[in-house]
């Protein structure tokens, strides 16, 4: 296996260390008074907000907007605007966040280091710097518990304590994860036809994820379907075309289990695999999908013989950008 496999297999280490980080993060006063939150940052670091975003709107906490470009919503004055770049050298995340701060909002910088933080410590906003890794999208768990450690230490969002532990305990069973991704790996490998990739509403993100990991580790696309949402549209395609190969995310909570199989069953799809989101409350299942969607997308690659870190296009696209 590779060193960058290796990084994700041991993803409980940087989780646990930015958790603590997180919840000791000391923002100013004034920013717990923010009526909401924003996340500034694009692909792994963006990907972040969209679980904070979830979390906060299922278990109460200020509401969460997430902004993967280079404007901040006008109405960000007073907003808490987590501005998350894992290099801290992106275009779109510096520019999202130095409007942000012109237009009054309470920014905090989330980075390894590069332009970002630079720009943070000239202009005093606070910055939390997190741990290298890497690749961003493999320092998700830094990004991710850094954040919501620092918002639970901010009253920001109540999501209990204990669901965070056990997330991160999750992280520390390599060996039903290593199966479990393999298992997605020879189901990738042994069906064709075009991917989709399943999940219920309040799990979205986790799809997104999946996808983004395929396409920049395994070079892999892949379509999401939400559900309820996708059974008012494209499950009118799939059935029609017959050449849909779902992957499906089942929490193993009502009414989403029975949601989703019945919107597979309506599909008709040509083959099926189902990952069971484990873990006894939403952080821990999130966190759980997560890693897999890590896992297989790096395992998968290595079985093609492809380089999982070389991300040649992603590159070009960010040098036209800078
Ligand atoms: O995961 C990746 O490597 C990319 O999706 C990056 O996260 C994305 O290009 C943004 O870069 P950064 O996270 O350094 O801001």
């Amino acid at each position: 296996a590779s060193s960058f496999y290796e990084y994700y297999l041991n993803w409980a280490g940087p989780a646990r260390r930015a958790y603590a980080s997180g919840l000791a993060l000391q923002l100013p006063p004034g920013y717990a008074r923010a009526e909401n939150v924003v996340v500034c940052g694009m692909g792994g670091s963006g990907a972040a907000g969209d679980y904070l975003a979830a979390l906060s709107a299922a278990y109460g906490g200020l509401p969460v907007y997430v902004v993967k470009s280079a404007e901040p919503p006008r109405w960000c004055r007073g907003s808490l605007v987590y501005a998350v770049s894992f290099s801290g050298n992106t275009r779109e995340t510096l520019n999202c966040a130095s409007r942000a701060y012109r237009l009054g909002a309470n920014v905090v910088a989330v980075t390894t280091g590069g332009r970002l933080a630079a720009w943070a410590r000239r202009v005093g906003v606070p910055v939390a710097v997190v741990e290298e890794a890497p690749a961003p999208r493999a320092g998700w768990p830094q990004l991710f518990y850094t954040m919501l450690g620092s918002l639970k230490a901010a009253g920001l969002i109540q999501v209990p304590s204990s669901h965070v532990e056990e997330s991160i305990q999750l992280l520390g069973d390599r060996e039903k994860a290593e199966a479990e991704a393999r298992e997605l790996v020879e189901w990738l490998l042994g069906s064709s036809g075009r991917l989709v990739i399943l999940a219920p509403e309040p799990y979205y993100p986790v799809a997104v994820r999946m996808r983004s990991e395929l396409a920049e580790n395994a070079k892999l696309a892949a379509d999401t379907g939400q559900v309820p949402e996708i059974g008012h549209n494209m499950i009118e395609a799939w059935a029609a075309g017959g050449d849909a190969r779902v992957l499906v995310l089942d929490p193993g909570e009502e009414p989403w289990s029975t949601l989703l199989h019945q919107v597979v069953g309506l599909a008709r799809p040509a083959s099926v695999h189902v990952v069971k989101l484990r873990g006894g409350n939403m952080v821990s299942r999130m966190v759980w999908g997560t890693w897999l969607a890590g896992l297989a997308s790096v395992l998968y690659a290595l079985r093609k013989g492809i380089d999982p870190e070389r991300i040649r296009t992603i590159k070009a696209f960010r040098s036209v950008v800078e």
